[in-house]
């Protein structure tokens, strides 16, 4: 079980046993962890400046309908541990960043191994349940994981780690950020927009779930959206992609299942109106091998309806990079798959393995 569902499940249980008490209309005001217990308990929430103590996760536990509003920046100081450091659940919430930031002090903990290895890295740095505006800088690992309970839309989000482009001394000459995924997503009923997230690994993974909205965001200088990697007995359905500037990317769009996974089902994936440049590696990544790239396909993962349609998808590839790479396990990938709305250009034509329903697109 992973600590969310276990932290859920305690509170389902508490909420059942002894009712909660009904938040007050209130303003609570925090500046240190000490003052968290006694702010929850209003509906208007106040963040001023502070920093939160090494080891220790700021949680924010709020009532239904509270407004959170920033007034400053919080800092989170350097430890090596699991975190998160950020926890923050309640249903119909308001979050007002107002251009405040969340800072991990990720280059404490940066080696340009990330969960890999090194140092061990509080990760993810942010898990969030609720609807809102706000920045955060410098990750030590994964940024944020989502799971909402209800319908959530998390719109004009920066995440900025950019600072983890450079080597430092400790990464030997690679990216000191590594791991640094953006929004890892294993939820329902999910819009994210408008946001702008510089990392180094994946923009948007999506392990699980259904009905989720990628659209209007910017990603620069990681491995692209992707869905996966993809599990055993997991099923993702219903995902649109859409309107997304990606730049500097490994790969722009990609959807990546384990070649040891069994039972799963990934189907209804729409990529619609996606602008793609300056591919380091691929255009488009279909690949049932991973966490190899292009190996042996296992075919565990039922793989459909994957569709280019709507607006046009236009990516350009980095020379020497592939166009276009679809590697799928025998007889797993299923259907006619509909390309009209797909350009590539630059760099190679890929592989397509093991699949030939592909329409309206040659490369
Ligand atoms: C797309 O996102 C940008 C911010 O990155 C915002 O200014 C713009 O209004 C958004 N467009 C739409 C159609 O929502
Ligand atoms: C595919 O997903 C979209 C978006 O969630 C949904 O509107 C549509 O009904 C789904 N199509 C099928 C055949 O399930
Ligand atoms: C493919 O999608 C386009 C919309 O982008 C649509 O016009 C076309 O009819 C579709 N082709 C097939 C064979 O369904």
């Amino acid at each position: 079980m992973s600590p969310f569902l276990r932290l859920a499940a305690l509170l389902a249980l508490a909420g059942a046993v002894v009712a909660a008490p009904a938040a007050s209309d209130c303003t609570g005001t925090i500046a240190s962890l000490d003052d968290v217990d006694d702010a929850v308990k209003c509906t208007t929430v106040v963040i001023n400046s502070f920093t939160v103590p090494a080891g220790e996760t700021f949680n924010l536990d709020l009532a239904d309908g509270t407004t959170v509003n920033m007034e400053g920046d919080v800092t989170f100081a350097v430890k090596d541990w699991d975190g998160p450091l950020f926890q923050v659940s309640g249903k119909s919430i308001t979050f007002n960043g107002n251009g405040h930031t969340f800072d991990g002090n990720g280059p404490s903990y940066w080696d340009g191994q990330g969960g890999n290895g090194g140092v061990t890295k509080p990760a993810p740095m942010m898990k969030i349940k609720i609807s809102g505006t706000y920045s955060v800088l410098n990750s030590p690992e994964r940024v944020y994981s989502v799971s909402n309970p209800a319908a959530l839309t998390m719109t004009a989000l920066t995440i900025d780690n950019s600072a983890g482009d450079a080597p430092n001394s400790k990464s030997d000459g690679q990216p000191a950020g590594h791991n640094t995924d953006g929004f890892d997503c294993s939820t329902t009923n999910l819009i994210i927009e408008n946001s702008m997230i510089h990392n180094q690994d994946d923009c948007l993974a999506i392990n699980k779930g259904s009905n989720i909205v990628f659209q209007n965001n910017t990603c620069i200088g990681g491995h692209g959206i992707s869905v996966g990697s993809i599990d055993s007995d997991v099923t993702v359905s219903g995902i649109v992609i859409q309107n997304n500037n990606v730049q500097n990317n490994d790969q722009a769009l990609r959807i990546k299942t384990k070649a040891s996974s069994t039972d799963s089902t990934v189907t209804n994936i729409t990529y619609s109106g996606n602008v793609g440049t300056g591919l380091r590696q691929f255009g488009v990544l279909i690949d049932q091998s991973y966490p190899d790239t292009l190996g042996t396909p296992g075919n565990g993962v039922k793989l459909s309806a994957v569709n280019f349609v709507g607006s046009t998808n236009t990516l350009t590839v980095n020379s020497g990079a592939q166009r276009v790479a679809v590697n799928c396990g025998s007889g797993s990938c299923t259907g006619t798959w509909n390309w009209s709305g797909l350009k590539v250009s630059g760099g190679t034509a890929g592989k397509i393995t093991n699949f030939n329903g592909i329409t309206g697109f040659t490369q």
